[in-house]
């Protein structure tokens, strides 16, 4: 069998193989509510095979989301919608996750196809907040610096967000502390100027997801997975870096976080990202050599072959998808064909499953 297609367990959640739905917004909710779009959309990704379906970014309040049109849970309200599409991706024999968000300074914009540009608070946009007043790009608002009733709120707002994840049927959650959002504007020194126990040295940079991990984890059950997404690095001098990222996982691993899905940057407008096939791989075998910390790889994986050398070779635990999903929403299907391995189509498809 290719170890692309072996099982994972993880805590009491088995993956069926090591393929996952990358997170990826569509900018298709009204007020934060999911719609048919996404039950067509995830649903589709179910019926082709993947084992773990992140949801995107997810709001965990109206002003962490990134666009007006971003998913949420910051209402009791939101579960119903969302409960219909997990439970058709369980039926499938996918596991149903979430990537809970708060944006920060990167709130407040337009969608990319509506332009993807700060809206002022004059146009109906909304206050953003940071760690420091320092905007993601000179020209655009500034955020407010978050005051310590602040950061309680953040706490409290995801808290609530994982206990109505549950309600809403997910078996995983992943907190986004990646690609420059609120937790990742924390843990990097590019953003976070504080000079309270939030700020300046490591451990208080790293406070924030700490206490979020936290807060989580008093709602979350034990028995399922709780990962953490975060920019391994921020590719840029002064910044964070892959050895920090080492150290965060070790702290993570004794906070008990199940796994670390390594993205990178995001945070800066002017790094210079050496984009390229698998060119995150690394970070995820870094932290998995040196902590033991299982891990995700994400970025441009795009074929059955590239998948499985990442996962044979120990580089990571599971690889994550995004665009090649929306290319192709039946990658693990044809993956295992051209791995020439047997695996289950869904009985309403068994007529076009290509025979050995
Ligand atoms: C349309 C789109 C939306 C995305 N939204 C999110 C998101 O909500 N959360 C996140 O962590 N990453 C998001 N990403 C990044 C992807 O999850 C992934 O990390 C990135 O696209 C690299 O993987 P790929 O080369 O397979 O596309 C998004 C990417 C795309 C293309």
């Amino acid at each position: 069998m290719p170890n692309l297609f072996s099982p994972l367990k993880i805590k009491n959640i088995e993956l069926k193989n090591r393929i996952v739905v990358s997170p990826m917004c569509q900018y298709s909710s009204e007020d934060g509510f999911a719609n048919d779009w996404h039950l067509v959309h995830l649903g589709s990704r179910a019926v082709g095979g993947a084992s773990l379906i992140i949801f995107e970014a997810t709001a965990v309040s109206p002003e962490g989301r990134i666009t007006p049109d971003d998913l949420g849970i910051w209402k009791a309200e939101h579960v119903e919608g969302i409960k219909r599409i997990t439970s058709f991706i369980e039926a499938h024999g996918t596991v149903p996750g979430v990537q809970l968000g708060h944006a920060g300074r990167k709130a407040s914009h337009r969608s990319p196809w509506k332009g993807g540009t700060a809206i002022t608070e004059e146009e109906d946009g909304w206050q953003t907040v940071a760690p420091s007043a320092i905007p993601f790009i000179e020209s655009e608002p500034k955020p407010l610096e978050l005051d310590a009733e602040g950061i309680q709120k953040v706490i409290a707002d995801f808290k609530a967000a994982a206990k109505r994840s549950l309600e809403a049927g997910f078996k995983v959650i992943e907190l986004h502390a990646a690609h420059g959002y609120l937790l990742h504007e924390f843990y990097s020194p590019l953003s976070n100027q504080r000079t309270d126990n939030y700020g300046g040295s490591f451990e208080n940079r790293i406070r924030l997801l700490l206490e979020v991990i936290e807060s989580v984890q008093e709602v979350w059950p034990v028995e399922y997975p709780l990962l953490v997404r975060i920019s391994a690095t921020d590719w840029t001098e002064g910044g964070w870096t892959g050895e920090d990222s080492v150290a965060l996982a070790n702290v993570l691993k004794d906070k008990g976080v199940d796994l670390i899905d390594c993205s990178t940057g995001g945070n800066v407008p002017h790094a210079k990202i050496p984009v390229g096939p698998g060119y995150q791989v690394e970070f995820a075998e870094s932290i998995k050599k040196e902590t033991g910390m299982p891990t995700g790889a994400v970025g441009m994986i795009t074929s059955p072959e590239q998948a499985e050398d990442i996962i044979t070779t120990g580089k990571a635990d599971l690889v994550l998808l995004a665009r090649e999903f929306l290319r192709e929403p039946y990658f693990p299907l044809k993956a295992a064909q051209e791995l020439n391995h047997d695996i289950t189509w869904p009985l309403q498809y068994e007529r076009a499953k290509p025979r050995r």
